[in-house]
């Protein structure tokens, strides 16, 4: 039996590496993991107690497609929590994660062969979705003198369909401000392409607040999900804000792709909204650690790094180091029991001279981490 040609994706090499690094543990090695972009947190005890409630109380059958009534009411008022925005509960869309609403939007928005624009480095699972859907995902090279993100004059004569950032950031952690989000707003709309910001990092802020592409315009999709601030990776269950007339479009596809998203998670979801003081005390952890990896990487050696205005990475250029950041990784994970992410998951060009450290674990395992990654570079100079 053949497989069809828009089936050849790229595997995850991340996941590679957390293969790698369970069979060393198998061995009995005992491995630092900054490799994953997840929470080491379960989610918020709220959470957790409510569906423990609802599992006695109810039967949990499939929920509408565009998610709880009061899940969504709950997200649209989140946008005035965090935004200032007014937003209406009919435009929000409960989703399988971000996952399934990249999915949805793609579908929704895009005909076989359209060019969609992402920023490189970027999430790996945009290229590939987008190839999946038979569309034609296009690497906008960005600058480190632009801190990793696109600029609207990258996109003239691009002939894009849509164009899709995300701010903060995976791998860089680099956020657009308002300017230079209204700048790639603008840019899009000149060529009639479609906005899509994802904002999955929204909450994991250090310095500034991320700026949502709905405080700027109401013509953009926009992602998000409870994996990461709210540390419910594993639940899948994330939502989309959409304009009022793309509605009943994403409705119908979200009826026939995933009938609903699950609805355990949905009740999980919603309590995990009221669980302010736990969050909270999780971003505690990531600043602490992010504090830790700024002062220990330059330390260790890693001193070409810029540092993350949100999410829980810092990616590094080892080009100096390296040209082949898979190779570089697996020495780091034999030599040091340390595992990171190869910087050719999310950048196919340059991803060679450049690895991912992730800081969402716990504060001990990144004081042992950077411990380790300083001998294994303090061996390596001297070897
Ligand atoms: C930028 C970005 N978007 C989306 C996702 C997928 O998240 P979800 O668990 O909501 O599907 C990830 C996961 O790491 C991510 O880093």
């Amino acid at each position: 039996m053949r497989n069809s040609s828009r089936s050849r994706v790229d595997a995850f090499i991340v996941m590679d590496v957390m293969e790698a690094a369970r069979r060393a543990e198998a061995q009995g090695r005992h491995i630092i993991h900054m490799e994953v972009g997840q929470p080491g947190t379960a989610a918020p005890e709220g959470a957790r107690a409510a569906l423990a409630r609802a599992m006695r109380e109810e039967a949990m059958g499939y929920t509408v497609a565009l998610g709880l009534p009061a899940l969504r009411a709950r997200i649209a008022q989140l946008y005035g929590e965090w935004y200032d925005v007014d937003l209406s509960p009919e435009r929000v869309i409960v989703t399988p994660g971000s996952s399934g609403a990249f999915i949805l939007a793609f579908t929704a928005l895009f005909d076989a062969g359209d060019r969609v624009g992402i920023g490189s480095p970027g999430y790996p699972s945009y290229r590939q979705i987008l190839r999946a859907l038979d569309l034609v995902p296009v690497d906008i090279q960005t600058a480190a003198e632009n801190r990793l993100q696109p600029v609207a004059a990258e996109l003239c004569g691009q002939d894009l369909s849509g164009l899709m950032v995300a701010s903060p950031a995976n791998p860089t952690g680099t956020m657009l401000n308002r300017g230079a989000m209204s700048d790639l707003i603008g840019a899009a709309a000149a060529q009639g392409a479609s906005f899509i910001s994802d904002e999955i990092y929204h909450g994991i802020e250090y310095e500034a607040k991320a700026v949502s592409a709905l405080e700027i315009t109401d013509e953009c999709y926009v992602i998000n999900s409870f994996s990461k601030y709210f540390s419910m990776t594993g639940w899948r269950v994330g939502w989309m804000v959409v304009p009022e007339d793309h509605v009943r479009v994403i409705e119908r596809l979200a009826q026939n792709l995933f009938i609903c998203p699950s609805h355990a998670s949905q009740v999980a979801a919603l309590a995990a909204m009221e669980c302010g003081t736990e969050l909270e005390a999780n971003m505690a952890v990531y600043r602490r650690n992010r504090t830790l990896m700024l002062e220990g990487l330059p330390a260790a050696g890693f001193d070409r790094i810029a540092p993350p205005d949100g999410a829980f990475y810092v990616y590094a250029d080892v080009s100096h180091l390296t040209g082949d950041s898979r190779a570089f990784a697996a020495e780091i994970l034999e030599k040091a029991g340390v595992a990171v992410t190869p910087g050719l998951d999310f950048d196919p060009v340059r991803g060679g001279g450049t690895i991912r450290f992730s800081y969402a674990r716990a504060t001990a395992d990144i004081e042992e981490g950077l411990a380790r990654l300083a001998r294994f570079m303090a061996a390596r100079r001297a070897g």
